[in-house]
């Protein structure tokens, strides 16, 4: 089957924040309908949907309660049917996302799981007696704070949830869960999707003795190693392959929460016939103590040589066997440009910048709704934020365990809270930034006047051209889909710098990631080459890369040879 995933560019949607077109404050299925020129024309393939099932919401669809059918809010299965087709129609594909790590606990599966010890749908979830003193089975903590057992009164045992306990995990053990989960993807597929997006699938298979986690630790509860990559993963993805994917001719990528470069290779490597790529988290981790109690709320500053080492180990091990996800924002990862640049008088050129990192390099790009104008994070006090993971975590670490003070929190909530992502997407600059018409089910970005779709369209320099320029070439120049990876000035604390080199060409691509100028010295190998720039954020003309001051944030990108620059 051909590999057009390679040379896709996704644009991932979160439904509920893309556009509304009800007035009921929530986005739909045919607000998405209406929007579908507006991603054809950045130029992105593949659009993936977040989830669209029926849900209680408690993790904003990552709970769901009916596989077959769309959360009402969202609109009816004959809008998502017509989705598709809109979507073919332009000459685009569809992926959705598959949250087969857990269902909610309204799913009739649980329902039924819940009711008695020997009920039929028993095994589909974890159940376990309580530990001697009537506590946990063990200390397994919730991704989401606290432990990840609840009680049930009625069966006296409790059940395992890796996130909320709305979220009970599904028992992989069981063939008759497997099954399930199949024929639910046949469903989808058969309506015409391009393939998922796989939700915690690096978590799906469990140490089924449930050993606790040994730890000197003081916390009561640990998420760590035993939460993903269980012994019988590779097993399932590889069973899933055989039963599903490998029948129909679509794309995958699965989030490999918990995986290395070596995990990744057994993911990906076409071989093993598992699934296309992954999304890693270690490029997105650099900026959090990994050894704190406080997890990803305890805050690192941002480091552009980690970033290099990390993404660099990526792109060196999976060249030749498996392949890379290219991301730096999604919907649990808000505005890179806020996170690790500057999102003020900078904000465009530092958009441009980080854009140009990730898309001059060897995998498949990932553009989340509103990366591609330069959206940035909000500006929420604490009782404004909306995501059970914010406030959970606040409770557990601000007030009940005072492992963090109230201000540092809030500081970590305000760079790394996953609401920041979920701003209604910024349309134009009349109410509510054009998103609805009703009230939004969370607060529109008060810059939205100055950053939303229509001031960018407008805007020949925009963020928007630039990812549309950036697409282009990707369609192009097979450099920058094929060509191998590698990393210059290794050490330089503000330049990440590469080069791709592929049948006789090179591309370089030279991006200051600091607010101050910086001197590019083209390393000896490169010197005497002649460069024709494809794209760059400061109008940079040079063929001769020399030796260079670069602007803060400038990116350029260029290729040896006689290419045609792109206008
Ligand atoms: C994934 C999703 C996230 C969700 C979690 C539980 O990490 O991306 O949004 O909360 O899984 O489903």
């Amino acid at each position: 089957m051909s590999e057009w995933w390679k040379e896709a560019v996704v644009y991932q949607i979160y439904p509920r924040s893309f556009y509304d077109s009800n007035g009921d404050g929530f986005g739909d299925l045919q607000g998405i309908i209406q929007k579908l020129d507006y991603i054809k024309n950045l130029g992105a393939d593949v659009i993936w949907l977040c989830p669209v099932f029926d849900s209680p919401q408690d993790d904003n669809g990552y709970d769901i309660s009916d596989y077959r059918n769309m959360y009402e809010k969202f609109g009816t299965n004959e809008d998502m049917f017509q989705l598709i087709d809109e979507v073919h129609r332009r000459g685009m594909k569809i992926i959705m996302d598959l949250v087969v790590n857990h269902t909610s606990d309204e799913h009739i599966w649980f329902v039924e799981s819940s009711k008695s010890k020997d009920n039929p749908y028993r095994d589909y979830y974890f159940w376990r007696d309580p530990a001697p003193d009537g506590s946990e089975p063990n200390n397994w903590g919730s991704i989401f704070s606290g432990s990840a057992w609840t009680f049930n009164e009625k069966t006296g045992q409790y059940y395992l949830h890796y996130f909320s306990k709305k979220q009970p995990d599904l028992n992989w053990e069981n063939e008759a869960v497997r099954r399930e989960v199949y024929d639910v993807m046949r469903f989808w597929m058969d309506k015409g999707i391009d393939g998922w997006r796989m939700d915690v699938i690096g978590s799906i298979s469990k140490h089924v003795d449930f050993p606790s986690y040994e730890t000197k630790d003081s916390r009561r509860y640990i998420v760590g190693q035993y939460h993903s990559n269980g012994p019988r993963l590779h097993e399932f993805i590889q069973e899933m392959n055989r039963e599903v994917l490998s029948r129909y001719d679509c794309m995958t990528v699965g989030e490999a929460n918990g995986s290395d470069i070596e995990e990744a290779k057994k993911y990906t490597d076409a071989s093993r016939r598992e699934l296309n790529m992954i999304f890693t988290f270690e490029h997105m981790d650099i900026d959090t103590d990994q050894h704190s109690p406080n997890g990803k709320w305890q805050l690192k500053p941002f480091d552009p040589i980690a970033l290099k080492k990390t993404l660099t180990r990526w792109q060196t091990a999976l060249m030749n066997a498996g392949w890379n996800s290219l991301y730096f924002e999604n919907h649990d990862q808000p505005r890179v440009i806020s996170r690790w640049g500057n999102d003020r008088h900078l904000r465009k050129q530092c958009a441009k910048a980080f854009a140009t990192v990730l898309h001059g390099m060897k995998g498949t790009p990932f553009i989340y709704q509103g990366e591609e104008i330069g959206m940035v994070n909000s500006d929420f006090p604490i009782e404004m934020y909306d995501d059970l993971e914010i406030k959970n975590a606040y409770r557990d670490l601000v007030i009940e365990n005072k492992t963090m003070s109230e201000a540092d929190f809030l500081k970590a909530a305000a760079t790394k809270g996953r609401d920041h992502a979920r701003t209604p997407m910024q349309w134009n600059a009349g109410k509510h930034a054009g998103f609805t018409a009703g009230e939004p089910w969370l607060a529109v970005n008060p810059r939205y006047k100055e950053i939303n779709v229509k001031e960018s369209l407008n805007d020949q320099d925009s963020v928007f051209y630039y990812y549309q320029k950036l697409i282009q070439l990707r369609k192009q120049y097979k450099i920058i889909v094929y060509g191998d990876y590698q990393l210059l000035l290794k050490e330089n604390p503000q330049i990440f710098a590469y080069i791709r080199t592929y049948q006789g060409e090179t591309l370089l691509v030279v991006v200051n990631l600091s607010e101050e100028t910086a001197v590019f010295d083209a390393p000896a190998e490169l010197l005497g080459e002649q460069w024709n720039v494809l794209l760059s954020n400061y109008s940079r003309q040079e063929s001769d890369m020399k030796s260079i001051c670069l602007q803060p944030y400038e990116a350029v990108m260029c290729i040896s040879s006689s290419k045609e620059t792109i206008s």
